[in-house]
């Protein structure tokens, strides 16, 4: 069994994690690091672990883990491992944007490679730390990468994207809180958002209108990415079905899809739709998991020599 650590195990993708790694079959939860609970038992805060069998909240680390899973805000992992040691053998998997960008990429000892398996399988099973994707980008990325990778991107992608509320972390702020985000709908950061520098660099530096939305649901991301597309429905199905065929948690739906398809799994669900000269490409995603905790695991299965899916064998909530 290898001894994984949680930074940030209050937080929402640090709780993902925790129940992640209760039910792998290979890990162990070593500890569960807190700056704000030390001392308190894990289900006062993740009401849903009551019964689970597992360390308290701790202001210690152990440098002498297999794994660390830091689970903190952007810039906090910079400040926490400049502060904090591991061993030569822990790896790191960082869910934060501190390591993402090539030119971010080295930091101290680690040399952190970016953590979507569908575009570089290999570098992440050799790798030491893995940079995880952000939500969106995960989503938007998944999206466009048989056409980028095919040389079809020829033309402006835009991009409509819209996020469940915990896509913005435990902390309570004035569009997160529930008489704001009930029954409402918005965008924010039109054009902006953080996540289009590691988009860009995955897919080529295209040309993107990228405009986040906040949805009324707590969870997913449904992802609506349209630009021209020189040829047929069908050679488009065919291209993005090659492309993720041997990718067990990335799938072309011949449906329209709808979000709680992929709520709860670590599964991206695609479907593609035609109209005059633009392929429509509709990504959904879990931000939790896919997006996140699910997806660092994925990582962390890689490194490891594991199945790909092994203890992600996730059950949709449709319902
Ligand atoms: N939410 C998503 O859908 C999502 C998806 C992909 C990536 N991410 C990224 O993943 C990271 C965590 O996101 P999240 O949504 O889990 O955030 P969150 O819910 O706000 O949790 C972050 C946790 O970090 C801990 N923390 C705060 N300041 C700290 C410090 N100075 N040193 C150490 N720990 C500190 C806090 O836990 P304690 O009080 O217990 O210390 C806090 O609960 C972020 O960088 C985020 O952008 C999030």
């Amino acid at each position: 069994m290898k001894k994984v650590g949680i930074i940030g195990g209050s937080g929402y993708t640090g709780g993902e994690l925790i129940r992640l790694v209760l039910h792998h079959p290979a890990l162990a939860l070593d500890f569960v690091y807190s700056t704000t609970r030390p001392g308190t038992p894990l289900h006062h805060t993740h009401a849903d672990l009551l019964g689970a069998e597992a360390p308290n909240f701790t202001s210690d680390i152990n440098p002498e883990v297999d794994v660390v899973f830091l689970c903190v805000g952007h810039g906090k992992s910079v400040t926490f491992l400049d502060q904090n040691q591991f061993s030569e053998k822990t790896i790191l998997i960082d869910l934060s944007n501190d390591f993402r960008l090539s030119a971010d990429a080295q930091y101290q000892k680690y040399n952190f490679v970016y953590g979507l398996p569908e575009n570089q399988k290999e570098e992440i099973e050799n790798a030491n730390a893995i940079a995880n994707p952000g939500c969106f980008a995960t989503a938007i990325q998944l999206a466009l990468l048989p056409l980028a990778k095919n040389g079809k991107i020829t033309a402006p992608i835009h991009v409509n994207a819209t996020t469940g509320s915990t896509g913005a972390g435990v902390g309570l702020s004035s569009t997160g809180h529930f008489s704001w985000r009930n029954n409402n709908f918005s965008w924010y950061k039109p054009f902006t958002h953080q996540h289009l520098g590691e988009i860009e660099e995955t897919l080529g530096n295209p040309k993107l209108y990228f405009l986040p939305q906040r949805g009324n649901f707590t969870r997913g991301i449904f992802a609506s990415c349209y630009t021209p597309f020189d040829g047929s429905l069908k050679d488009a199905e065919a291209m993005y079905k090659d492309f993720y065929n041997s990718h067990p948690f990335t799938h072309v739906s011949d449906k329209e899809l709808t979000l709680k398809q992929v709520v709860n799994t670590n599964h991206c669900a695609l479907h593609l739709h035609q109209y005059e000269d633009q392929l429509l490409v509709t990504s959904v995603i879990d931000n939790l998991l896919k997006g996140a905790s699910g997806q660092a695991i994925q990582n962390l299965n890689l490194m490891m020599g594991w199945e790909e899916d092994l203890g992600l064998q996730l059950k949709a909530s449709v319902f």
